[in-house]
Order: C-alpha cells, then structure tokens, then sequence
C-alpha cells in the first residue's frame, strides 16, 4: 500500500522506539519524513537507518528556544505537513514527597508546553486534510503511585485531544490520539533505572497485561498510520487505546 505517497509527516522523538517505528512504516507507504530528536547523534542514527526519504532535526521537545526555532527548520525542507505526531518524551517517576520543581518541571515542559506549541508552530504548514496524532498512554485511566506528575502530563495531552479537535474544526484538520500500554521501546532509559532495575520493572509489569506481553511500537505506528489515513476520516477528537485492553480490564 501506498497511502502516504508524496505526503510530508513531522515526528517528534522520532529517533527510538514508537517514533521510529511510525517513521519507518510512513516511508514504507511512499512519504517523506522529518523526525525530531535531542541529540545530532540519535537524528543521525536514526535518518541513516530511515534512508533518503527521511530528514532530522536536532530539536528538544521541552526546550523553548528550539519550539520558537521548529517552523523555521520545517520550512527548509517542506511548506506543508500532512501529519504531525506529537510523540517525544519519556516518564520519570517519584513519590508525591520526593517530587521537587526540577522533576515537575521537567515533565510538563517537555510533555506538555512541547507538544502544545509545537502545534502552535506548525499549524501554518497544515492544510485541509492534515492530521494531528498525540501520544497520551494508559496510565491516564488508573491510579499508579510514584506516577502523578507523569500521569498529569498525559492527562494534559488528552484534554489538547479535545481542545484542539474543537478548534481545528473549521480548518479541515483532524486530530486525535493513539493511548499505548506497555509498549517495547527505550523509554526506561531515561528513568534512572539501571539495566538489572529494568529487566527486573519488565518481568514484575508482564503478568499485568492483558496479552502477557509488551507491544511492539510497529503495532502502535499501525494504529498512528491508520489515524492519519483516508480510512479514518470521520475519526476526530478520539483517543485510540492500543494497550492489549490493559486500561478496561482488571
Ligand atoms: N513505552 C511505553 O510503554 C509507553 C507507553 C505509553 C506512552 N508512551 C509514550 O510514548 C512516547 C514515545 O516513547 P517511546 O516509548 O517510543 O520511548 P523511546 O524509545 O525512548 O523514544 C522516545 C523518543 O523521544 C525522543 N525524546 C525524548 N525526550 C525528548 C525531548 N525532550 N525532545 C525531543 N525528543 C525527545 C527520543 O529521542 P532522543 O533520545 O534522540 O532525544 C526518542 O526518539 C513518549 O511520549 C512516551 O511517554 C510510552
């Protein structure tokens, strides 16, 4: 299949994980792809994996210079976006006593003013048509301890869903939201946690899911292609849970 021939997505944290899986599978499908990353090393990485089709941007989602910076570098490879993923960050968690300002900062900056005027910034380039997917995940739903300030975020995110679908209406300019479970990625990296700490975190959580087992972010990139395809043109303002059922049953 050939959906995305000749259309242009933007990726935010398209180096690892969900991200690169998206960015893989919208080439794949004849597209062109801007990932975004912290580091020139990770966008490197990535865009040689990824193959001619495929642009980097050394941009950090929680940084605002960088967020005031975005549409300016877009424009230098294209003047219109067919979708943009709002899917970069990662979790750091803490007990409501241990939490300091640096931690909740932190996270909202990246997790939530990021995706918020990354929009902001690039809703010149969409047209009629275009898509906007964010990543939320399942933790919105249930109670999790050490996992409030993270939990907010998405929570955050999920009201932008609503929000912006609102907004962006009378543009011709879907949006929507993909909810992951526990998906195989790279995001305990990012935690603190050391390799024994996170071999030991996945053992303990895989009992948990429903399927007794974690996703593979090319089935999170399937749901995030499909949102962003012709064949979910009545879908807008949605959140769509791709968590093996972790969110309803217990
Ligand atoms: N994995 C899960 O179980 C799970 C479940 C629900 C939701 N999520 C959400 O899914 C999204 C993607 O995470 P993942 O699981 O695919 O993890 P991942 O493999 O660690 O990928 C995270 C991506 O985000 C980028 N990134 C991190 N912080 C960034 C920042 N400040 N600015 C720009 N890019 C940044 C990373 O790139 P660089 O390292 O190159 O900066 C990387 O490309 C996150 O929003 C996460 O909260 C994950």
């Amino acid at each position: 299949m050939q959906r995305f021939q000749n259309k242009w997505a933007l990726i935010t944290g398209g180096t690892n994980g969900m991200g690169l899986a998206t960015a893989r599978q919208f080439i794949a499908e004849g597209g062109h792809v801007i990932i975004t990353g912290r580091s020139i090393e990770t966008v490197t990485k990535a865009t040689e994996q990824l193959g001619e089709s495929s642009y980097g941007l050394v941009s950090n989602a929680g940084n605002w210079q960088d967020l005031t910076q975005l549409r300016k570098q877009v424009q230098e490879l294209t003047n219109t976006l067919d979708l943009v993923f709002l899917n970069a960050g990662y979790g750091r968690f803490a007990a409501v006593e241990n939490a300091d300002e640096a931690h909740f900062d932190e996270l909202f900056s990246m997790l939530v003013k990021g995706p918020f005027f990354a929009v902001q910034q690039l809703l010149p380039l969409l047209k009629p048509g275009s898509s906007i997917i964010f990543n939320t995940s399942f933790v919105t739903e249930v109670g999790i301890p050490n996992f409030s300030v993270y939990s907010a975020a998405k929570s955050a995110v999920q009201s932008f869903i609503k929000t912006f679908a609102a907004e962006l209406v009378t543009k011709g300019i879907r949006v929507n939201g993909i909810s992951p479970g526990h998906i195989k990625t790279n995001i305990y990296s990012n935690t603190g946690l050391n390799t024994q700490q996170i071999e030991e975190a996945v053992t303990n959580l895989i009992p948990t899911i429903p399927f007794k087992r974690q996703g593979e972010p090319e089935e999170i990139a399937e749901a995030v292609l499909f949102l962003a395809s012709d064949a979910a043109s009545y879908i807008h303002g949605a959140e769509l849970k791709v968590d093996a059922g972790i969110a309803v049953i217990r």
